[in-house]
């Protein structure tokens, strides 16, 4: 069986829906299901017994060496982290202790357990820790889309602790030997994803009739990944994956932000049209994110020629099963959206002009 942290997440319940499809092996799931986990998102799950729910914080080394007792899983997959850049910038305290302390406790745990491991078992085993493409800071309008070499110049908060995470994944290889594998992916959409995020917060405000808020000029570019290449990805890198190696996953697909909110509306104005007219009225444009990195890109050419993984779906054909996504799981955005939520878009949109 494989261990995944963050399970309960938007990537990481993807993933662990995917993997069991898939694979059919177990996954025991530990996440501490913050306001960014669901379990909703995996009944479909319910009563099958190869995925293994575990409440229980990244932070507690005795639930994660239990865990590896019990379960003795020949692979862990690290999802857990604390993953939006505006709550970094108004919290970031809750970055450093998850997405630091927590891959910290995970490596230490992870290095008592392989150290105890003998034969084909330790040399089968691998640690899979996910990562972002925003610890390489920010590209100018001309330059070459990050590559495996480029050097860490993380601007946020949240990418300050991915990159902090990935130096300590690095070290633990290079130092103990850790059996270890990097993966640092662009921007995701799809299914289950937080209404914090971009793609499904466009989405959920249109069908609301709110404001679709555009920070600064709408120019900053990303490149989207629909999530279900991401997992594929994963489970490439994990199969063949070289071990002390990183692997950048993108989508090919830059895209200034103002083109993906214009899509999203044109797609609801067909599949769902607003009484009131074209969803496009509702752009509005707000204060910038302070230190608001203009560009990532990723060049995926070393994943494609080691391992063959090249993204299946274009941005065309991802965005419309999202917005169906969305269109027909309304009950699962309502769920999300509780009081904490509410306490949080006053807090993030309230100071903006
Ligand atoms: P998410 O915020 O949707 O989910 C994070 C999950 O981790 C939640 O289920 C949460 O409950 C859990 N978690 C948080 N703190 C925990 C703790 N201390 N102990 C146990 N569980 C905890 O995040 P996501 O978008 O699914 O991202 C997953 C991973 O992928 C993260 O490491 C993120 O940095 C990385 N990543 C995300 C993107 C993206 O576009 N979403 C892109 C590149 C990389
Ligand atoms: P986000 O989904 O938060 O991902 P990240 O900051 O990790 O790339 O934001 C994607 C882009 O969309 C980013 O450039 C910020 C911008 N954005 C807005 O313009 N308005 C919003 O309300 C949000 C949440 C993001």
């Amino acid at each position: 069986m494989i261990f995944v942290t963050g399970g309960g997440g938007f990537i990481g319940a993807n993933f662990v829906l995917d993997w069991i499809a898939e694979t059919s092996e177990p996954v025991v799931n530990l996440d501490k299901l913050t306001y960014a986990g669901n379990l909703e998102n995996l009944a479909a799950l319910d009563g099958d017994a190869r995925h293994i729910f575990v409440r229980g914080d990244i932070c507690d080394r005795s639930t994660v060496d239990r865990l590896l007792q019990t379960h003795r899983p020949r692979a862990m997959v690290h999802f857990a982290a604390e993953s939006h850049v505006d709550r970094s910038i108004h919290g970031p305290g809750e970055f450093m202790r998850t997405n630091v302390e927590g891959t910290f406790t995970l490596l230490e745990a992870a290095r008592a357990y392989w150290s105890g491991l003998t034969g084909a078992e330790r040399d089968g085993f691998r640690f899979l820790h996910v990562s972002t493409d925003e610890v390489y800071g920010s590209l100018g309008p001309s330059d070459p889309p990050f590559a495996e070499t480029n050097p860490y110049e993380p601007n946020s908060p949240y990418s300050a602790s991915k990159a902090a995470s990935d130096h300590l994944v690095r070290a633990w290889h290079h130092t103990y030997g850790l059996p270890v594998l990097t993966t640092n992916c662009s921007n995701n959409y799809g299914p289950y994803q937080f209404p914090e995020k971009l793609i499904p917060l466009v989405i959920a405000n249109a069908l609301a009739g709110k404001p679709l808020p555009i920070y600064g000029d709408g120019m900053n570019v990303r490149d989207w990944l629909y999530v279900a290449d991401h997992c594929a990805a994963i489970r490439a890198v994990l199969a063949r994956g070289r071990c002390g190696e990183t692997y950048n996953i993108g989508g090919w697909n830059e895209m200034p932000n103002l083109t993906i909110v214009r899509t999203i509306c044109a797609l609801l104005d067909e599949l769902q049209p607003g009484a009131n007219g074209p969803y496009e009225q509702l752009i509005t444009y707000v204060t910038d994110r302070p230190g608001h990195d203009r560009r990532y890109a990723i060049d995926a050419r070393k994943i494609e020629s080691e391992l063959g993984w090249r993204p299946a779906e274009t941005f065309e054909t991802g965005i419309r099963k999202t917005v169906r996504w969305y269109l027909d799981h309304q009950d699962w955005v309502t769920h999300v959206q509780s009081g904490a939520y509410r306490d949080w878009v006053n807090k993030n949109y309230g100071g903006r002009e």
